[in-house]
């Protein structure tokens, strides 16, 4: 598995991939390829947005980190990291979402960022299990929600 920061031309393939959750019922959120450029690839407030491919060059995953701005829609304190996972449903459970969040992680501490926010659906077992496996605590939970928190350990 490679690692790199994802460029305009993942777009199509993230958009698939974020289909094929949608599809599943993992994803509520937009997954068109203009959402996936404005909110993801080339979004002005991201601190990192990395790929995780194969050898073949096949998307296995993508993780963004930004930014939250004052005013957010989600309610994070302004400054903290926003973060966000998706991994293929092929790939899934084999250590592509652990291996991104050591890049995300050390993208955050460059960015001298304090605390890392995780929101999660409430019933979306896998995504809790895995953000508790990355350190994240459970901080507020708005309807529906359980949002999660990292404090960013220093460099
Ligand atoms: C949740 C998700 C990000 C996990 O990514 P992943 O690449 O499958 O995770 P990893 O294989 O790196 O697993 C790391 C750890 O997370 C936890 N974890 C991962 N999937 C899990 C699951 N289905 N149930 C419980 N814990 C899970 C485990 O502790 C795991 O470690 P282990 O395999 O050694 O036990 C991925 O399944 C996904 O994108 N799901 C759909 C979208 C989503 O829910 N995103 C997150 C919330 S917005």
């Amino acid at each position: 598995m490679k690692l790199r920061d994802a460029t305009l031309a993942d777009v199509p393939r993230i958009s698939a991939l974020l289909r094929a959750l949608t599809a599943l019922g993992k994803r509520t959120r937009p997954d068109d390829e203009a959402f996936v450029r404005s909110h993801y690839v080339e979004n002005p407030v991201n601190v990192a947005c990395t790929v995780a491919e194969d050898d073949t060059g096949r998307v296995l995953g993508f993780q963004v980190l930004s930014v939250a701005a004052a005013g957010n829609p989600w309610g994070v304190t302004p400054g903290w990291g926003i973060i966000g996972t998706h991994i293929g449903p092929d790939a899934a459970r084999k250590g592509v979402g652990r291996a991104l969040f050591g890049v995300s992680r050390a993208a955050a501490q460059r960015a001298g960022l304090a605390h890392i926010d995780a929101s999660i659906g409430a019933t979306n077992d896998e995504g809790l299990g895995y953000y508790d496996a990355m350190g994240f605590e459970t901080y507020r939970t708005p309807e529906g929600r359980i949002c999660k928190r990292f404090d960013v350990p220093p460099a």
